[in-house]
């Protein structure tokens, strides 16, 4: 048995024993009564009567334990031309004086905070200062539109939002403040004050009586110790797309997470204390929370805040420039991003202005990783490329080539193997496991290993229907796929309607819900269509209620509503006007049919289908907007 088969093993004959261990290296205030509290399926719960502080395992563990000066963060900001260095002990002032601001005004443990801020080391300071009174904090996406965030402050009901004046897209401002303000009008719910970091680029306006100057408040603080909560506490809320415009917010808490972060970072990353890890993703995403701000913290390495994008700022060769200037060992981003640099530069031409040599393994997830991306990366980069699969639920793989226990062999498309913890099934309708090879959901056994969720925000039922009810006593992953006869797996599509648009994702449900709300339109689907860049890029179909004028306009109008209520990051650029919609006897939209076509896909036609001579339409009408594209 090699060395990755003894440790799967290991974890499942005896979870208990294998977490419980793992544990030890979390510092605790007092030990949980329970590795595994099983009392109550098929909810589960780790580290039960357990308490600890995130915050302090994240950074003042660091300073008392010798790593005072060393970088905790690297800011590199080409937007902005700033490089800056935080020390674990710059880290540990900052956190704590932020946490002191909250406190005076009233933020307790177990109060809400919205983060709503772009990439810059207060970003992360912000959600360590909740983390530190035991406070949830809840980030949003710099991409959502207002509407989003509204609905995020009604559903988290937030004590106070934490934002800043700007967001810098390449040589873009964005200002923040306005999209704030019209949230902070939409929702029904209202903080009770908000703090601002006013970045040189921007000026905010501040509301009188709700809004404070970041740095004064900060300045003004007294610093706040780490407030001990219990295991079970959640540490925060990430919202993320569900099937319908409301997300579901996604409860992590603190225990299985500190333990679950910190033993990826050596037995999945291979990284040690001390070595410089790199995830380019954001903040508002789960990436972002687990690999920017948590692991590499809660392992005492250093990690890089990088405000930019792999291509334009300034070129392609971005992000092999951080790389050695910063002694990145391993980089984690999304093949989306790696597209795009090849895009740009097919031969990869400026990673010869660059010296790599300390640069150990590139990792790859948040969407499927085509081949040819993972081959192109390897043969330019000539290090291990690893696929891995996980989700904003599970907050960390659920498979993935484990480089600190052992190198399997990589079977490009597959993210390798079920991590430890994981008993990961594939089912058919029925909830009846199928054969090796066949495809179907990817289900994983319960109990879920620790860090992953163990609940939605105030939404214990739609947790239960959405997840665990299909096929009870498994967690439902949303996606389909196959484990091969080597056991390996591989993710194929979701089995829901979120699509995934450049490593974010996104629900198409709740882009019918905005072309919907369109006076003109009578039904509309939207389709998630190949694309080489993005992976995929939403397209949507209308179908006008009678006497609309179906002009152009109305196409234009939607796209503008789901930028402005969804926001920029949805990429929807493209609607069409059709007839009729392609639905079976029963009336189900066939997107998947539609889909097919706009993919140059072998076109499967139901035999439920309603009236096949409306597919003609939909052919036609997607090669008017381009496609299928030529490949
Ligand atoms: N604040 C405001 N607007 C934002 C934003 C933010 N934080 N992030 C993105 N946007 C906007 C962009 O400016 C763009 O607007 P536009 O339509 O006016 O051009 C839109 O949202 C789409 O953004 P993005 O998905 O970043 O596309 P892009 O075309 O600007 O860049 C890539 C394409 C591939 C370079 C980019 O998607 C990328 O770097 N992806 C990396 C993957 C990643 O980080 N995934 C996260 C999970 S690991
Ligand atoms: P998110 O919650 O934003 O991280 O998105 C999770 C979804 O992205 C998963 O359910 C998959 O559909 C997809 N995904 C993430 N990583 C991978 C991967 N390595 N391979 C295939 N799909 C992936």
């Amino acid at each position: 048995m090699g060395r990755f088969d003894e440790v799967y093993q290991a974890a499942k004959a005896d979870p208990e024993g294998f977490w419980g261990q793992a544990a030890e290296e979390i510092h605790w205030i007092e030990k949980w009564d329970k590795v595994l509290d099983d009392s109550d399926p098929p909810y589960y719960r780790w580290f039960a009567g357990g308490t600890l502080n995130t915050c302090y395992n994240a950074v003042d563990r660091h300073v008392k334990d010798g790593r005072g000066d060393q970088a905790a963060i690297i800011y590199d900001s080409p937007v902005t031309d700033t490089v800056s260095h935080l020390t674990y002990r710059q880290l540990q002032d900052a956190v704590a004086k932020c946490a002191g601001a909250l406190a005076a005004r009233g933020v307790e443990k177990g109060d809400r905070v919205i983060i709503y801020m772009p990439m810059v080391p207060e970003a992360l300071i912000a959600m360590l200062a909740c983390a530190r009174l035991g406070a949830i904090h809840s980030v949003v996406f710099g991409g959502f539109a207002a509407n989003e965030l509204a609905t995020r402050i009604d559903d988290a009901r937030p004590k106070a939002i934490l934002s800043a004046s700007c967001g810098i897209e390449v040589n873009r401002v964005i200002p923040y403040k306005p999209l704030l303000d019209a949230a902070i009008q939409m929702a029904i719910h209202k903080p009770e004050f908000c703090l601002l970091l006013q970045r040189p680029q921007e000026q905010a306006e501040m509301t009188a009586g709700r809004d404070h100057d970041w740095n004064e408040a900060v300045d003004a603080a007294e610093p706040h110790d780490c407030v001990p909560v219990a295991a079970t506490d959640p540490l925060y809320i990430l919202y993320t797309s569900g099937t319908t415009g409301q997300p579901k917010g996604i409860v992590r808490d603190n225990g299985g997470h500190a333990v679950a972060l910190k033993w990826s970072m050596k037995n999945i990353y291979n990284i040690d204390p001390g070595e410089v890890y790199w995830a380019a993703s954001d903040v508002g995403w789960v990436v972002g929370h687990s690999y920017i701000c948590y692991a590499p913290l809660l392992h005492g390495a250093t990690t890089v805040i990088y405000e930019g994008k792999p291509v334009g700022t300034p070129d392609p060769g971005a992000f092999w420039r951080v790389i050695e200037q910063h002694k990145v060992v391993s980089l984690f981003t999304a093949p989306t991003a790696f597209r795009a640099i090849r895009q740009q530069d097919p031969e990869a031409e400026h990673l010869a202005r660059y010296d790599l040599s300390q640069f150990r393994v590139l990792y790859l997830a948040g969407e499927r990783c085509d081949p040819d991306t993972l081959e192109w990366a390897l043969e330019k980069l000539q290090v291990p490329v690893i696929d891995h699969w996980w989700q904003t639920e599970t907050g960390w793989s659920i498979a993935a080539n484990c480089m600190g226990i052992e190198y399997l062999p990589v079977k490009p498309g597959s993210p390798t193997r079920p991590v430890p913890g994981w008993d990961l099934r594939v089912l058919d309708a029925d909830g009846k496991e199928v054969p090796a090879g066949t495809i179907g959901a990817l289900a994983g056994k319960l109990p879920m290993p620790p860090g992953c969720f163990p609940t939605l925000w105030n939404a214990k039922e739609r947790y239960h229907n959405a997840y665990l009810k299909n096929f009870p006593g498994y967690y439902e992953t949303g996606d389909a796929g196959i484990i091969d006869e080597d056991g390996y797996v591989h993710v194929m599509a979701r089995t829901d309607d979120i699509i995934n648009v450049a490593g974010h994702r996104l629900s198409t449900g709740a882009m019918e819900e905005v072309l919907a709300a369109h006076p003109d339109v009578a039904e509309c689907a939207v389709i998630g269509v190949a694309d080489q860049l993005k992976g995929q890029l939403p397209v949507g179909f209308l179908v006008l209620k009678a006497g609309a004028d179906s002009s152009n306009e109305v196409t234009k109008e939607v796209v503008q509503m789901v930028r402005d209520r969804i926001g920029p990051v949805a990429a929807f650029k493209s609607a069409a006007v059709v007839k009729r919609l392609p639905k079976t006897r029963s009336g189900k939209i066939l997107r998947a049919t539609m889909r097919q076509i706009a993919d140059g896909a072998e076109v499967k036609v139901p035999a439920t289908i309603d009236d096949p001579a409306i597919l003609d339409e939909i052919k036609e009408t997607l090669a008017s907007i381009g496609y299928p594209k030529a490949s």
